[in-house]
Order: structure tokens, then sequence, then C-alpha cells
């Protein structure tokens, strides 16, 4: 069976290669993988070996001080990285066909390898990278020869080198490319945009692109498509002897992108001679204008708007690290629909599919490189490379990705610990030139925990974008210090909750640890360095010079699951907006309320099925609204009609005042609301007092059903073995209420055209493997995953509920 896919790969190849066209081919299929070189299982790539772990405090067991929390002590951190065995080596080995008569450039794109990849062909070195999060190409030219050729990929991962889950292995594409011996160099393809004159309609882009191994007599043609594939300019090249070319591109009628309005332009650089294609190359691009300045702070297309941004972490919870294009979409769709415009890709290099989805629905992103420079922050971190490797990892940060119109601004690193000394001076201002050297269209920023040295030491001073982490209440007397005239929240919030978890009585605090590892969903809790969202915004809105905020984080994310770091089990992050499975805590509506000016947002919380115990207790309830009047009634009886109090003066000082009042600013809160089952209700007024809607919780009844929503990315899965279905399950009574506290023990059969890939339930305590069709409900939810095979039909998915003797089968269908 092998050897006949090898041989249709190899006559597919030979078919496209004598015309002499590029051949792009994505390497998923056919991998053999080994952790010893003994036993080989056959994977496809993207991979994350470890994943299904099983989870185990034993893997990287951390006795350190996390210096950047405030610690002195070293103490035992037992989830830091996720607790799952991503540490030590991985092999990869594949066969890869060249065509008989191949006499050109042969070349492999690793998008990311985890980590420390030596690549081999046939037996010989070919590549190495250092970075694990960064795109590398290699040239392997010289070392293949026409037929089969053995690829090998050897992975190392060395323990206490990263503060999160960074997974394991080829967990993003790999492509081999073959281009003829004159050809694109794909990386010197730039595309930007050098204006958009409004008044005239009219935009200049510029295309520069390098041509190897360019013959006399050969021209090009460059042309912009829309949307709809017709072209909308056309250029032609005739003389480049020294095989580079720059031109300007002027487009009438621009389309311009933006995160309301996505459109793309397709770029294509036709390399011809004698009337025949050379070398064709595409990229997707849209355009756009960005800039910073001290009298509009962050505009796009002209327009100064604040960036309303998230931090994510790479991985996507129960799939690992291993990037799926159907699981980017979703995560890009929640965001937006929360009204989020930004990511930052924390604290390292995006995959290429994260800005394809970025670009195609909207979503600009600070795109990241480091976590540290030369001082490390964990003993074997990227420090160990930094010196030899940081401006090749900038280098191909850019080249890689600076078509993408999602990128509006480029960062070199997150808290680094030399921000406060000239050391860390010099290297910023060295990698600053560097991106502007490769691409002067882009800001520049990095995320600063420590503004008064980094102040000191002129580091910020020296950023185009000073980014400042955390602190707000800094905010004012930075900005005074900054020739800028304008900083942003290059990461804020870092509120801690766990998806539907109460805690009574409900007490605004630094310190929360509670004993069964969760955090309180009313929003209440926060670290000693950071903050809650009402904080953040007392200093962003009405302050022009604050350019915008990315809240940590959009997602948990696997490891560092802070406040309880040494508290067993606890493996994932509580700082999401939604939690591991991508589920909306109650947060979500808080910032959707804040940030979403074209729909209204109504949410009450806590949920209203307490037990009998909590009968006559006093149970706060909130409304998360963007009105600023609201009126609660327990069972018809009215809680009060309250205002939000928008006159409360900011926030000064550090450690924050315990006293809740400053909560009231951005969310209407009834504190003494005393519990009784039955029914709550808000109705919420406009400033014209008018009643302008209302919103219900009801204290659920008996368990019934389990009620099933399925998200896919169109009506049915792709047929593509890649495509997923992401199913949330509920508990509900018969009305459709949730069982708020529902722990049942589900399964999962998956029969048909697609197999089980995943479950997760957002509770980041909970030790069940992420690949077994088994998990616990939390919280009354969970989230299966469910995978397209290569055939079209029918998936049948089956839920089992044995204790209540429930069922439920859904069919998704695969075209
Ligand atoms: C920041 C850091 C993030 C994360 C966060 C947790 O200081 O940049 O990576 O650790 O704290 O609050």
């Amino acid at each position: 069976m092998k050897k006949l896919l090898l041989t249709t790969t190899l006559l597919l190849a030979t078919a496209i290669c004598s015309q002499a066209q590029r051949q792009e081919i994505t390497l998923t299929d056919d991998w053999q993988f080994s952790r010893d070189k003994e036993t080989w299982e056959t994977v496809s790539v993207p991979h994350d070996w470890a994943i299904s772990g099983p989870f185990d405090k034993k893997w990287d067991l951390q006795t350190v001080a996390i210096v950047q929390n405030g610690e002195t002590q070293a103490t035992e951190k037992s989830g830091r990285s996720g607790a799952l065995p991503w540490i030590g080596e991985g092999y990869y080995t594949r066969k890869i066909a060249i065509p008989s008569n191949f006499d050109g450039r042969a070349e492999l794109v690793f998008d990311g390898a985890m980590s420390e990849p030596v690549v081999m062909v046939n037996g010989q070195q070919a590549g190495f990278w250092a970075y694990g999060y960064n795109t590398f190409r290699v040239d392997i030219t010289k070392f293949v020869k026409p037929g089969e050729n053995e690829l090998e990929v050897s992975l190392k991962n060395m323990e206490e080198s990263s503060r999160w889950y960074p997974g394991a292995g080829l967990y993003r594409p790999v492509t081999l490319v073959l281009t003829p011996k004159a050809h694109i160099d794909d990386w010197s393809l730039f595309v930007r945009t050098i204006e958009v004159d409004q008044r005239k309609d009219v935009a200049t882009v510029a295309v520069d692109v390098m041509v190897e191994n360019a013959e006399p007599g050969m021209r090009m043609i460059l042309s912009l498509q829309d949307a709809e594939g017709n072209s909308r300019v056309m250029r032609s090249v005739v003389s480049f002897g020294n095989g580079f070319v720059t031109k300007n591109l002027v487009l009438q009628h621009p389309q311009l992108w933006s995160p309301e309005t996505p459109n793309l332009y397709t770029l294509t650089v036709r390399l011809m001679k004698d009337g025949k294609d050379i070398d064709v190359k595409t990229v997707k691009t849209g355009i756009r204008t960005v800039r910073v300045s001290k009298e509009h702070g962050f505009q796009l297309n002209g327009q100064t708007r604040k960036l309303k941004g998230v931090c994510l972490h790479h991985d996507l919870g129960p799939l690992g690290a291993a990037v799926n294009k159907a699981a980017l979409i979703r995560q890009v769709k929640i965001l937006k629909e929360m009204g989020c415009d930004a990511i930052r890709t924390a604290h390292n290099m995006p995959s290429q599919m994260q800005m394809d989805v970025c670009d195609s629905l909207g979503m600009m992103v600070m795109a990241e490189s480091f976590d540290m420079w030369v001082y490390p922050k964990c003993k074997n971190g990227y420090a160990r490379f930094f010196n030899e490797w940081a401006d090749r990892d900038i280098t191909n940060l850019v080249k890689a990705h600076r078509n993408h119109p999602s990128i509006v601004m480029w960062s070199i690193g997150n808290e680094i610990p030399e921000q406060g000394n000239e050391e860390g001076r010099l290297i910023a201002t060295r990698l600053q030139g560097l991106c502007h050297s490769l691409d002067p269209t882009r800001p520049v920023t990095q995320g600063m925990d420590r503004a008064e040295q980094a102040l000191r030491s002129g580091m910020a001073q020296t950023m185009d974008v000073a980014g400042f982490n955390y602190r707000v209440h800094k905010y004012q007397k930075n900005y005074e210090q900054l020739p800028q005239g304008f900083l942003l929240g290059s990461e804020t919030a870092s509120t801690v909750s766990s998806r539907g978890v109460y805690k009574f009585p409900v007490t605004p605090t630094d310190h929360g640890v509670h004993p069964d590892g969760q955090c309180s969903s009313y929003d209440v809790e926060w670290c000693s360095w950071s903050n809650l969202p009402d904080d953040d915004w007392v200093w962003q809105d009405g302050k022009d010079w604050v350019i915008g905020e990315f809240v940590w984080t959009g997602f948990d994310y696997l490891g560092e699951p802070t406040p309880y770091d040494e508290y067993w089990p606890s493996r994932s992050s509580y700082f999401g907006i939604c939690d591991l499975a991508g589920l909306p805590k109650d947060r979500y509506w808080l910032y959707r309320s804040h940030w979403r000016k074209d729909e209204h947002t109504i949410h009450l919380l806590p949920h209203w099925t307490w037990g009998k115990g909590r009968i006559g207790e006093v149970t706060p309830v909130y409304c998360y609204t963007d009105y600023d009047e609201a009126e609660l009634f327990v069972n018809g009886k009215s809680q009060g009609r309250i205002k939000k109090q928008t006159n409360l003066s900011p926030l000064t000082s550090q450690p924050l005042p315990q006293d809740g009042s400053r909560l009231d600013r951005y969310r209407l809160r009834w504190n003494e609301v005393v519990y009784e089952p039955g029914e709550l209700k808000v109705v919420v007024y406009d400033e014209m007092g008018q009643k302008c809607g209302e919103k219900v919780v009801l204290t659920a009844g008996k368990p019934a059903k389990l009620k099933t929503e399925v998200w896919t990315q169109t009506s049915s899965l792709k047929a593509d073995g890649e495509d997923l279905a992401f199913v949330t399950v509920s508990l509900v009574d018969k009305k459709g209420t949730l069982i708020p506290d529902a722990a049942d023990q589900l399964s999962f059969q998956v029969e048909g055209a697609g197999t089980f890939r995943a479950v997760c339930n957002g509770d980041a305590t909970s030790l069940e493997p992420f690949t077994q069709p088994a998990m616990k409900l939390f919280s009354g939810q969970l989230v299966v995953i469910v995978q397209a095979g290569k055939q079209p039909g029918n998936i049948a998915l089956t839920i089992t509920d044995r204790a209540r003797n429930m069922k439920q089968k859904i069919t998704i269908p695969v075209k």
C-alpha cells in the first residue's frame, strides 16, 4: 500500500516537474515516528507526541523560584509545563520522491519543529534549527537523488526549558518545495502598502522579489487579483540583471483590509521565458496601512482605534501544539464574537496557518518572538541560543510572515530580564533595527514588566511602541516619560477563574486559593502582579495615549497553573477568558459588554441551582451588560434598580484596595441577594430609562438529557482527514437548563466517516487524558472533538452517560 502511494506521489511529481513548474507538497501522511528508534508508529504531521499523556507531575518537575512572580524561594512546581511527557527525544522518518529528470532546487520548509530539529536527508545532515517555534528552510538540493529519498528529523526537548507547555514533535506542517533552477526565492517576495489615498481612492502597493539564477531574456509579470479572481492591476518587468525586482503597483478602488472588512488580494509573480512560464508564485495579501503617532495613536487605514486584544499561547488545548486550521478558525470566531480584534502570539512565532486564518477572518496580530534574550528565565531556555541565533530568528519571523495583512506589529520580546540595563537597550535597538530593515511598514514593540527600570535604561524610549505588562496604575507616570507620546498595554489582566465555579463569600483578592484547586468565576481573583479587567479599563478609557491592550489570555493554555503552581493535580492555566475547551467563562461577557459596540450584551451570574445549604444565604448576583442600568428580581421580588458608577476615581496605588466598590464601574452588582430557588431575572434600561431587554436564569430541575451543539466551519466537514467538529455536550433538565455542578462520567463512540480526536472539559485539575474517549463533565459541560476521514459519508457520534442510562447520538456529514 505504502509503495503504491509513493509511486503515485513520484509519478505526480515527475509529471509536474517535467513542465518545469514549481511544486509545493505538504508532507502530511506516512511519517514513521519513534521515541527510541526501536518501536515505530505511523503518524500524520502536524503531530504532538506528548499530548496523549499520561499526565504526571514527574514530567519536567521544576524546583524553582518564579522570579517574574516575585518569588524568592525555590519550591516544587508540578504542572508548570503541562505535566505531559514532552521531554526527551523523538524521531520522524519519511520517504520523499524526487522526479527522475529533476535539475532544479529542492527545499524543505518547516513551519516549526519542537525542538532543536536536525534534518537528515539520505543519512547526511542537511539542516538544523535551534528554536522550536520558528519557521526555517533547508536547501536539500545537493542531498537528494532522483527517485526515493530518506528524510529523517531528530528532535530533542530539554527539561526546564519552558515556562509553559511547548508541545513536542513536528507540530506544524513540513513542505517540500521543488522549483526550477531559475526560480523566485519565496521569502524574498515582499508585498506592502505604501500609501492609500482615500480621496482619490487609489492604493500604491510595492513588490520586492528576487529571482535566483536569472537568465538573459527572462521577464516577469506581477499582477494583483481580487477575491473574485479578477486581475486588478498588472505590470510587466523585462530587465532584472541581478535578479532583484522592486516595482510599485497602483490600484484603483482598493478594497482595504481591516478586522471588519478582511478583503484579500492575490499577488501572482510569473517568471517567463520565450512566452512560457518558468516559475509562478502566488501569495495572498491585503491592502492596508498601519501607523503609530503621538497625535493619533494607533491607526489602521488612517483611522485611530484602540487594540482590543488577547494574548494566546500556541497550544490548542486538548489538541496540544499540533496546529489545525478548523481549531484556529473556531478560536478566532469565538474571539471576534466577543469583540476582540487583535491577538498577541505570546511569546513566540505564530504558525503560517494561524496567520492565514487571521488574514481571512479579520484579526490583527502582534507577532512575537522571544520570552528571553541573554539571561535565562528557565535553566535551559532560549538564552542558550540567543547570542548565536537571535538575528536569524528575527529574520525568519519577519521574512516568512511580512505579507500577512493581519500582522500590524512585531514584538522582539516579553518581560526580558535585561530590560533595565544598557545591554538590554542595545539589544532592543539592534533587534528593532533588524525588523525595520526587513520591513519598514510595521512598528516594533516588546512587553516590559518593569517600567521604571526600562525607562531608566532607555529601552522603553527606544521602542516604536512602548509596551507595558500590568501595573496599570503606573501608566500615567510612564506615559509622561515617553517621547513617543503613547503606550500600549502589551499584557493586561491575568484575572483567574474556573468556568462555572463560584466561591463564597465573594471576596476580591490577589491571593485566592481554594481546597479544590479552582478559582472563582465571579471574576474577583487576580495575582499579586496583575489585576481585574475593570482596573485595566479605567486606565484606558478616555485616555487617547493608551493605544489598546492585550489581555492575558483569550483561552486557557497547558501549563502555568497559577495560582496553583505548587498544587497537584493542576496542569493548565486559569487566566483564560475561555477555558481550555474553548467554552466561555463569565468574563467573556464582561469583555463583550465593554468591547462590542454593535451588539448588546446581557449576562447574569452565577447559576441559580444551589443545594439546600445555600437557601437563605447571601449569594451575590452580577450582570455584565453594556447598559448602564438594570433591575434584578428573584422570584418576582425586586432586589433594586442600580446604575454603573462611572465616576469612581481610578486606582493610584498598589496593592489594590480590597474593597470591591471599584467594580461598580463596569459591572452591575447586587451584593446582598439571598438565595431561594426559582427564577432570577434582570431587566436592563437605556439612558432614557427605557426598558431594553431582560435575561432570565432558572433553577434547574432533574437531569433529563444530554444536549449537544455542533461547531463546524461549514454545514459539513471536509473529507480531508484534518477537518474537525467540536461538539459541546451539556447535561440539562427537561426545559434545557444546565445542571451546573454535573460531573457525570461520559464516554464517546465514533463510527463511520471519521474518528474520535480528543475531549476536554476545561477542568485544570483533571488528569483524564484528552485522547481517550471518556471524560467527566465539568460544571455540567465538555467538548468532544471529532475528526473527518478522507472519504465522504456520515460520522455517527454516540455519547453515553452510563450512570444515568442516557445516550445521545448525533450525525455529522462529511463531504
Ligand atoms: C506575565 C508573563 C506571561 C504569564 C503571565 C501570567 O508576566 O508575561 O507569560 O506568565 O505573567 O500572569
